[in-house]
């Protein structure tokens, strides 16, 4: 591994010294530069320095009291310095803090107090990656599914579009958060290991350790399976934000099934994601509370990401469209039929309607697929990129 050149920016002393000491302990990276200040415009002399120490890796420390102007000093030199990694340091209980890193342009969250480990494991993650942009080009991009209310059709949903993206585009995967998992029952696939699994071993986690968390469908799609008991200790934030870096840096699309969960978590997932699809039903308690978990998931950001997806969709005189996309509060993405019989037999049998090709209802999830995805077949995977690489 060549050795990295690392600039640190830390407004205090103390934690400037310590990182200093910490980086130059890793034997894999060396200071080049500290600063004491964050700059606030390009045209500043700490830019300037930066620029000219010509950084692989630049270090923010986050302070917990005031995150502003170091979340302007991300942002100004991740755009400056398109080649130099920006690794955040800060406090792992402000969820907010951490997603608002990511998205200025931080490729890394680290928590503080840092250790020469944590610092160690993000140089190396940093190498392998750099390697493997050089060598296949960018990264995936997350859908996240959100219920309404509980069972208003997110496995379905879920399953179904990750087999439809599967299928046109092939490298896609299922992920589900749900509190008991059902995704595994829809495609009937007995899995051996899943996200507790894969979230316990993210400290050693590579491409092939995470291909073995995830259970493969026949068609291809790989299923990080939701857990089998109600989890005894939650993930951190932190670690979901690994998780799915790992896991866009791997597969082309992800498909989230956040079933009915609100939490921190689902909060970071729908920031992460490039699209949120919220299930309702036409239904007036579906709607009314499709409006609360929009406001919910907007809080943090990212409302314009929202869209509606009204599932056992029929024509009923005297309601319109218009007047659900009023009552949620989102933008109307997509219809899926009313088909009771057919989705119902479906899960019972383990067969997932996608696989029933030339039936309206799998076209439906296709097409669904074709609007997520229309963007891309003109730009293929440089559409996006959740952790801004470098
Ligand atoms: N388009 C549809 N038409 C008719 N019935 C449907 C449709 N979509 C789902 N269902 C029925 O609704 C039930 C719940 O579906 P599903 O398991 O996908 O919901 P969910 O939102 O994931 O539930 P949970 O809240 O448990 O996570 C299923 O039994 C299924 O048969
Ligand atoms: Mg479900």
């Amino acid at each position: 591994m060549p050795e990295l050149s690392v600039v640190i920016m830390a407004t205090d002393n103390e934690q400037r010294t310590v990182l200093q000491v910490l980086v130059d302990g890793t034997s894999v990276a060396r200071t080049a530069h500290t600063c004491a200040s964050f700059p606030v415009a390009v045209s500043d002399p700490i830019t300037r320095r930066v620029q000219a120490a010509n950084p692989d890796v630049l270090m923010v420390d986050i302070p917990a009291d005031n995150p502003s102007p170091a979340m302007r000093a991300i942002e100004l030199l991740h755009q400056e310095l398109p080649d130099c990694a920006v690794f955040a340091i800060g406090n792992l209980n402000q969820p907010q803090v951490i997603v608002n890193a990511m998205r200025a342009g931080a490729r890394e969250f680290i928590e503080r107090p840092t250790t020469t480990t944590d610092l160690l494991e993000a140089f190396v993650r940093l190498t392998t990656a750099q390697r493997r942009v050089q060598k296949e080009g960018l990264r995936g991009k997350i859908f996240t599914i959100v219920n309404a209310k509980g069972g208003s059709g997110s496995t379905t949903v879920a399953v179904n579009l990750a087999l439809a993206l599967q299928s046109a585009h092939g490298s896609s995967a299922l992920v589900d958060l749900a509190p008991l998992g059902h995704a595994a029952l829809h495609l009937n696939v007995k899995p051996v290991f899943n996200l507790t699994d894969a979230t316990r071993n993210l400290h050693r986690m590579d491409s092939s350790l995470m291909e073995s968390f995830m259970t493969r469908h026949s068609g291809g799609l790989q299923l990080l399976a939701g857990s089998s008991v109600p989890a005894a200790i939650e993930p951190s934030t932190t670690e979901f934000v690994r998780l799915f870096d790992m896991l866009v840096a791997h597969y082309r699309y992800v498909v989230v099934d956040n079933s009915s969960r609100l939490d921190a978590v689902s909060r970071l997932v729908a920031n992460l994601s490039e699209c949120v699809l919220l299930v309702a039903c036409t239904d007036v308690a579906s709607l009314w509370s499709a409006a609360r978990v929009q406001q919910y998931l907007g809080e943090t950001g990212g409302r314009e990401r929202l869209r509606l997806v009204l599932n056992r969709f029929r024509k009923v005189p005297g309601f319109s469209e218009s007047e659900a996309e009023n009552a949620a509060g989102v933008k109307l993405l997509w219809r899926v039929p009313n088909q009771y019989f057919a989705i119902s037999s479906s899960i019972d049998r383990g067969t997932p309607v996608m696989e029933q090709s030339q039936t309206d209802i799998a076209r439906c999830f296709s097409g669904l697929a074709n609007e997520l995805t229309r963007d891309d077949i003109n730009v293929k995977r440089e559409a996006w990129s959740l952790f801004k690489t470098v």
